[in-house]
């Protein structure tokens, strides 16, 4: 069996000759000929034309379970290549060999459904507010008001971890005491995603120190921190984990250099991550529809009989940029917003129930303007930020 990996490569070679250069050096060559020619383990071109190539990698030349040592190979040096002058690295089909390795989500789409007892529409979520600059009692009073508002998860920011202005523990025992009051109060369950990102040597500590002081759900920035960071989070950590996938421009961005988002797509649901940002159809990132699609499928298709990750629709979302992200995303996925939800004009609450009702107006397939006519919190956020 064969790991297949697809790239888009632009170059002055003729592109049979670079696609035997990518091969090469991803497997047994280098840029000149040395002994052992017939090596079990070289490469092979599948499929080399116009700018699409096909590499056929042995299974034995990957360590099942090193998720680091498989990227060296399919996504390493070749970036580099000076015959190369852009190459991107499209999608990977990994063999059953290499799968069996990796058990995939602890917790899927339907675990957390199952948690949050949510089982017939979108999960709506939210980014508390400014990004930092809360202290741990500021983070809880935006989670509360959040979660009174009806959403289902509210999460840190990316570059919140455990500075000293906002500690990991204190901010974690605020939010959960918090969550806490609204469900014996109101019956209504949230997870509340603590930014468990650190160094290599003491994630899993961090993060089972914060389930033990009642974590329902743990983030990871999996792009900085390393999918095997995610890995260890998911093997051990017996809550789900949402993943954010801050820096992933610097190589999803360029359509004709780098990694795509498909690719990452798979290595999360490999590692074992139960939330996913994907990317929105409509928002303030870069559009990637194509992109947003295989990603989506990615994550919930049936692949190896690996549990279904939620994709999560984030950045520059509000009310009306709703139905273009469920539209793309369908009911199993996360709809999120920060600016949406805090910059409401009527605060807080008022803005998760306006994102709500844009939900609901969707599933109700009645137009915005029109489900605004009775649900004011939704009326002033399209009045504010436009329809
Ligand atoms: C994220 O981490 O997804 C962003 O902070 C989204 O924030 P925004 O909804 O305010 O753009
Ligand atoms: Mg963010």
């Amino acid at each position: 069996m064969e790991l297949i990996a697809k790239y888009h490569v632009e170059t002055d070679l003729p592109i049979a000759k670079a696609a035997e250069a990518i091969a090469a050096e991803q497997s047994t060559g280098t840029w000149t000929e040395v002994r052992g020619a017939d090596n079990p383990l070289a490469a092979r071109v599948i499929r080399a034309e116009g700018t699409d190539v096909e590499i056929g990698f042995s299974e034995e030349l990957f360590e099942p379970g090193n998720i680091p040592q498989y990227l060296s190979v399919v996504a390493g040096n070749l970036f580099g290549l000076g015959a190369l002058k852009k190459v991107r690295l499209q999608d990977v089909i990994f063999p059953e060999s290499l799968m069996r390795a990796h058990k995939g989500p602890r917790f899927g789409i339907e675990d957390a459904r199952r948690i949050l007892g949510v089982y017939d529409r979108p999960l709506v979520g939210t980014i508390v507010k400014p990004k930092v600059g809360l202290d741990p009692k500021g983070t809880a009073r935006v989670a509360e008001e959040a979660v009174r508002g009806g959403l289902d998860l509210v999460k840190d920011d990316e570059t919140l971890t455990n500075q000293s202005f906002c500690p990991l523990i204190p901010r974690l025992e605020a939010v959960m005491s918090s969550l806490d009051r609204v469900e014996r109060e109101t019956g209504k369950k949230a997870f509340y995603a603590v930014n468990v990102t650190t160094a290599g040597d003491q994630i899993l500590e961090r993060a089972e120190e914060a389930v033990d002081h009642g974590a329902n759900m743990v983030m990871i920035d999996v792009l900085t921190a390393g999918f095997s960071a995610l890995e260890v989070l998911s093997r051990n950590v017996k809550v789900p984990v949402h993943v954010h996938r801050t820096m992933h421009g610097a190589f999803t961005r360029d359509k004709a250099h780098g990694i795509s988002m498909v690719v990452i797509s798979r290595l999360v649901r490999m590692a074992g991550g139960t939330n996913l940002h994907t990317g929105s159809y409509m928002g303030k990132m870069a559009k990637e529809t194509q992109e947003n699609d295989m990603s989506r499928d990615a994550l919930r298709n049936e692949w190896h009989g690996l549990k279904r990750v939620f994709p999560v629709a984030s950045g520059g979302i509000y009310p009306a940029k709703v139905h273009g992200n469920l539209d793309g995303y369908g009911i199993d996925c996360i709809v999120q917003a920060g600016g949406g939800v805090h910059g409401h004009p009527d605060g807080t609450a008022a803005g998760a129930r306006a994102m709500v009702q844009a939900v609901e107006a969707w599933q109700k397939k009645i137009p915005l303007q029109e489900y605004a006519k009775d649900h004011k919190e939704l009326e002033t956020a399209l009045k504010y930020w436009g329809s």
